[in-house]
This record gives structure tokens, sequence and C-alpha cells, in this order.
């Protein structure tokens, strides 16, 4: 099959490039998807898991990429609640090889049915984001009903999912970003935006929950800002300074088919929107790793078509 590959660290060296690698095998628990549309993660280069597998051996040559969007081609043993010819979506295994390639081996319980009205494309903008956001508001910053959640960046992949997810939930939403998000962060619901560029933070006032998803110095200072109570979650970092009276989480997405569901329904009665920036072919996927690249919503690479 054909699939994008690393191979080293210093991408003069080690790609990423295509290339034909074996079909995959489905394992114990394992589904095979043909893959229609894969997300990936500009930074993914640099995570651990995709050099080693979970007993740190290495695992190169890997594939990127995991967010999938497809149709089961292979069952393994032990798979429940999916059938053979299945749309299905999902978020692929850290340390395993990704959704960059014709076909990908998952666990059956990390991929939701995709409904028939939710293109491939949208479907696999949405686990990372969608995931990410969803168990930063709810889980880890236990937002409900007249809570205040100020959101970072939240003109970006999991911001402005965030952003949506906590208005319907009944919050007061602070977006934060540039002096160009402003308009696209109060569009998606925010009731208010706060320009990091030229606003002062401490102007936003307390809150019951920061939603961080820049890190460094924002992050440091946004501490203060939680009252007591309250929680700072972010996704970059463990934070070094903590809200005096109040938790403070860093955490990493994890899979979850119940809310991956959630999140399609959403995606199907127009409750939620996902940012897709550009589309690329398979063929085409190398030039979307450009360092440097910057382009708004999340870059999908479409592998077949529907
Ligand atoms: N722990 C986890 O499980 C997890 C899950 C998902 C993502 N992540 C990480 O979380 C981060 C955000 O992911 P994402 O997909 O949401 O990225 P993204 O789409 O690039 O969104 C980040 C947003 O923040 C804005 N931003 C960044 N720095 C800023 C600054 N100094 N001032 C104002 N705005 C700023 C960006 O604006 P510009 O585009 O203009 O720079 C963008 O709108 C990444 O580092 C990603 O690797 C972690």
């Amino acid at each position: 099959m054909k699939a994008i590959v690393v191979r080293d660290r210093d991408t003069a060296a080690g790609g990423p490039v295509l290339t034909d690698l074996p079909h995959p095998h489905a394992s114990e628990n394992d589904v095979v998807v043909r893959v229609h549309a894969a997300g990936f993660t500009r930074g993914e280069l640099d995570w651990p898991a995709t050099w080693s597998d979970r007993a740190g051996r290495d695992r190169t040559p890997s594939v990127p990429g995991h967010e999938v969007s497809g149709v089961v081609a292979e069952l393994g043993y032990g798979t429940t609640g999916l059938t053979v010819g299945q749309r299905v979506f999902g978020l692929t295994d850290w340390t395993r090889n990704g959704s960059l390639a014709e076909y990908v081996a998952v666990e059956a319980r990390n991929l939701a049915p995709l409904p028939a009205d939710v293109d491939h494309t949208s479907a696999a903008a949405l686990p990372i984001s969608g995931l990410t956001a969803w168990q930063g508001l709810f889980d880890h910053g236990r937002i409900e009903t007249g809570r205040t959640v100020l959101i970072h960046g939240a003109a970006g992949g999991v911001g402005s999912i965030a952003v949506q997810l906590a208005r319907e939930a009944g919050a007061h939403v602070i977006g934060t970003g540039r002096s160009t998000d402003r308009e696209t962060v109060l569009a998606l619901g925010a009731h208010a935006f706060l320009d990091l560029g030229t606003d002062r933070l401490e102007d936003a006032g307390q809150v019951d929950v920061v939603f961080d998803v820049i890190g460094g110095d924002i992050l440091d200072r946004s501490a203060a800002l939680v009252r007591g109570g309250g929680t700072l979650v972010t996704i970059v970092q463990p934070p070094s300074v903590r809200p005096e009276d109040g938790r403070s989480v860093f955490f990493v997405v994890e899979p979850d088919r119940v809310r991956l569901t959630d999140l399609a329904q959403r995606l199907r009665d127009g409750r939620l929107d996902v940012r897709v920036g550009e589309v690329r072919p398979l063929a085409d996927a190398v030039a979307a790793f450009a360092p440097g690249r910057r382009v708004p919503g999340r870059t999908i690479i479409r592998v077949a078509e529907d």
C-alpha cells in the first residue's frame, strides 16, 4: 500500500516520503480501516511516540497521522460493535503506524460509527480537536451552566471547538487570540474576545476555568485569573505556576467512542462546525509537513474518494 513514512528526525535524511509498505495486519482487538481521509499534527515528528513503541523500541519507519475516517476493511479477533464495510472515524494509537496511508490498523474501541451524512474530510478533522476540547472542558475543567471559561487560542483547532461546546453548555465564554481572530471567535459563540497582542490578560477578570492551548508565558500568567475552586487546564505543558486556590491539570487526549459519537451528532445537526483548512491528496501530503507552514484550520489528507 502507499503510505507517508518518516525514518529519522532529521527531515533531510529521514523524510517524510511517500513509499510502499506492507498492508497492515489486524491483531487481536484491531480493525483494519481503508483510509478515506486522515488528519495529522504538525508537531508530531517531535513526539517520542512517533519513533518508539510502548516498550521504547525503535519503530521506524513509522507512518504519521492519528486521525482517521474511512471504511472497515477487516476485523481482528475480539472486536465488537463494528462490521466490514461500515463507515468509521477515530483516533489511532500514538505508538503504532498512523493514518497517512491507504490502510491503518486501529484498536476497535478507538473508532466510532460515522453517520452517512457526515463527510470523511470533516470527520478526519474532529477526533483530536473535538475530544481534546470535550475532555478539557468537561472531564478536567468540570464546566457547567453559568460558569465562566477563558479559552486561549480560540480560533485554532482545539479552541474553536471548545468555544462552541462551552457556549452550548451555557457557560460564559471569553476567547483569546490574535487581533485577526476576533470576528471568527465571536462568530463561533464567544461572548467576549481578548486580543493577546494588545489587551491586558488580567482585564479578563476572575474565571472558573482557563483552557490553555498556547503554554509559556500566557499559561503562567493565566494561573492568577482562576478564582477559588476553579481550574487551570492546559494541553501544552505541565504548568509551572498554579492557581492560588484551585487545581491545575495538564492532560493528553484519550480515545473515546461515546464522545466521538456525540461530536458527530453535533456536526450533523449543525451545533458544531469544524474548521478544515487545506485538503491534499496522499501523493501531495509531504509538502504539508514543510517547516514554518501555517494554514488556518486543520490540514486533511484525502486518501480515497467516497
Ligand atoms: N495534550 C493534548 O492532548 C493535545 C491535543 C491537541 C493539541 N495539543 C497541542 O495543543 C496546541 C494547540 O493545538 P491546536 O490544534 O488547537 O493548534 P492551532 O490550530 O495552531 O491553534 C492554536 C491557536 O492559538 C493561537 N496562538 C498561538 N500562540 C498565540 C499567541 N502567542 N498569541 C495569540 N494567539 C496565539 C494560534 O494562532 P496562529 O495560528 O495565528 O499562530 C491558533 O489560533 C498544540 O501545541 C498541539 O500540539 C495537545
